[in-house]
């Protein structure tokens, strides 16, 4: 059961497994493992000519919007073997990647009216009317608002079903994005031939069941709000991750510091040891990501050595054997997952974290200094 929701980022937060729910829905046959009535579990709506000859991907977007579009690009790699590039939507006009036949441009954008984000795909529009019409790049945008100007600017929507996000951290509209990212990646593997019909089988298991594991999540927040309660004078944090995880790092960091405005900063674990690490001390606090899968093992030993420095360590993991639980001063943990999946359930201490430690220093969580829910200047 919701408890009474004080502000509207807690809300939206508790929100997420009817969101996931609805994404689902509204993109996959869910029943397909049991019952295959059409040739493929995925139904995104999208024209055969989009997918024709597809050899490449170009996503642009800002923000959280970008951290979404960095797992994403895992997955279409990883999954469906298409190369992806990922840039900061303001950056793209001046430092475009090179116009390539036969690519798909997404570009993604929570609210359809962030103006870099606008001005990025009026850049590819333009300059796409180079190549013949046949190899042109297609674009697609990725939005929780489809009758937003984005909509006037690309050849096909995406809707990523999140409705009305109040709060101006985002939250449920970011999971929503990370779940239609993942049914565009499991459509272009399965027209590719890249999954098996087992590997496919036990992913959309996986995913049906990811509401009740965000739920579990929840269900610990008191956990969550007693830690934060401990971190509220802390002034710096770091959050580090590898793989899959670093977008959710970053996007850790991001959501600490817009709603606390507490320094925090988020890495790929392996890079922060190439000289980052030097920040580290007894003050420091670092959160750290460390999911069971192809990546623990290297996580465990970058975290050997954070620790080695005194900071104070928690973890975002699943239930762990005594020799990595002696490392961890606090562990938060997540339901067993596929390391694939992991990304939509590790958010959520991330995002409960921050929501926790503003609240406690008295913020207003919802209306951060000099923010907006979407940015309408570049
Ligand atoms: C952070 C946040 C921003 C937005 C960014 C892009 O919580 O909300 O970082 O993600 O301004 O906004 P959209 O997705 O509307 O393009």
């Amino acid at each position: 059961r919701h408890p009474e929701f004080r502000h509207f980022m807690l809300k939206e937060i508790y929100e997420q497994p009817d969101v996931v729910r609805a994404c689902l829905e509204k993109y996959l046959n869910l029943d397909w493992t049991q019952n295959r009535t059409s040739e493929s579990p995925i139904h995104l709506g999208l024209p055969a000519s989009f997918y024709n000859g597809l050899a490449e991907i170009h996503i642009v977007a800002c923000g959280t919007s970008l951290h979404a579009s960095l797992v994403g690009q895992y997955w279409l790699e990883q999954l469906a073997g298409i190369p992806t590039r990922v840039r900061y939507a303001s950056e793209f006009p001046d430092h475009p990647f090179p116009l390539t036949p036969n690519t798909l441009t997404i570009a993604v954008t929570q609210s359809g009216e962030t103006a870099d984000t606008l001005k990025a795909l009026t850049f590819e529009q333009q300059r796409r009317s180079q190549l013949t019409p046949a190899c042109r790049p297609r674009l697609l945008g990725l939005t929780n608002q489809p009758n937003s100007t984005l909509q006037q600017r690309v050849d096909h929507i995406l809707h990523a079903p999140s409705e009305q996000e109040v709060g101006v951290a985002a939250t449920k509209s970011f999971v929503a994005q990370l779940i239609v990212f993942y049914t565009l990646a499991l459509d272009l593997a399965c027209r590719r031939q890249m999954l098996s019909s087992d590997r496919l089988d036990i992913l959309l298991r996986e995913v049906e069941r990811l509401p009740e594991k965000i739920s579990q999540i929840l269900a610990a927040t008191d956990a969550i709000a007693q830690l934060a309660k401990e971190l509220v004078d802390t002034q710096d944090f770091i959050f580090l991750a590898r793989g899959i995880n670093y977008p959710i790092a970053l996007e850790g960091a991001l959501k600490l510091k817009e709603t606390s405005y507490i320094h925090a900063e988020g890495y790929a674990a392996g890079e922060f040891l190439h000289g980052p690490i030097a920040i580290l001390d007894e003050q420091v606090t670092v959160v750290a990501i460390a999911m069971p899968g192809q990546v623990y093992d290297k996580t465990l030993a970058n975290l050997q050595k954070v620790k080695s420095r005194g900071a104070r360590l928690i973890a975002i993991t699943t239930p762990v054997n005594s020799e990595a639980a002696a490392l961890f001063d606090s562990l938060l943990p997540i339901p067993d997952v596929d390391e694939l999946l992991s990304p939509i359930l590790t958010v959520i201490p991330l995002q409960l974290l921050a929501y926790y430690i503003t609240v406690y220093r008295g913020l207003d969580v919802d209306r951060p200094r000099g923010l907006t829910k979407s940015l309408s200047a570049e």
